[in-house]
């Protein structure tokens, strides 16, 4: 195991600590939350967990859930969550996020909100004091006349890049749309007031801001784990 997973694989592992039999998960999406599902299919197996079931966030970690013998559940089923495990793309010192370079965004949102509490877990790279330093902000948009979105958010300073898949092609999220990476030079300047216009924008499905929905980031870095938490 490469040094970054061993520290995403030591945030999994302590995240575990925070779930208990008879929860109603949401299963976050990524390469962490990989970590994080292989933990928790071992404690079920060997009986440390019981009674559990989990709201898969993405077509891959739904998947990989039955693989590792998760019991799984849709929010239609059960509308409120105990508890949402996740991981993200920046984490601020306040638990505001970016997330979505998997694609998931839309799902990890609406699970998130599902939740009574979201606990982010990644490694130490993905602390950042102001969104938009490390990561490129997902937006996901509908592929009907999506052109006029990336005119928008460039007059708003970002510069914007249609994801693609292999070979080029236009990655399509699980809900099949698009995805625009949007840049911003220096960060984002106003996060509140960004995601607030775009969500007033019709077509576009939803940002990877996730502003005032953690509760806790646990990150790994090579000195230790850091468990950062919400002011209540
Ligand atoms: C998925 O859409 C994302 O929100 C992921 O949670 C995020 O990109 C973090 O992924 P990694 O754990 O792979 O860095």
């Amino acid at each position: 195991m490469t040094d970054t997973e061993d520290l995403k694989r030591r945030a999994a592992v302590r995240a575990l600590e925070e779930v208990r039999s008879g929860m109603v998960l949401g299963l976050g999406s990524g390469s962490t939350v990989a970590h994080f599902l292989d933990v928790l299919g071992t404690a079920l197996a060997e009986g440390a967990l019981t009674d559990l079931a989990g709201v898969p966030t993405s077509v891959h970690t739904a998947r990989e859930a039955e693989r590792l013998g998760i019991p799984l559940i849709t929010l239609a089923e059960h509308p409120s969550l105990d508890l949402t495990v996740d991981g993200a793309d920046e984490v601020t010192p306040d638990l505001d996020l970016i997330k979505g370079m998997g694609g998931a965004l839309l799902r990890e949102k609406m699970v998130a909100q599902a939740s009574r509490r979201l606990v982010i877990i990644g490694d130490e790279r993905k602390a950042v004091t102001r969104l938009g330093t490390v990561s490129s902000l997902p937006v996901e948009v509908v592929d009907w006349e999506w052109q006029g979105h990336v005119d928008y958010l460039e007059q708003r300073g970002a510069h914007v890049i249609v994801r693609t898949s292999d070979g080029g092609v236009p990655f399509k999220s699980d809900n099949g749309n698009l995805i625009l990476d949007c840049r911003f030079e220096g960060g984002i300047d106003d996060p509140r007031t960004l995601d607030d216009e775009l969500h007033h924008r019709a077509g576009v499905v939803e940002t990877g801001l996730f502003l005032g929905l953690a509760a806790q980031a646990i990150l790994a870095g090579t000195d230790g784990l850091r468990v950062i938490r919400r002011n209540p």
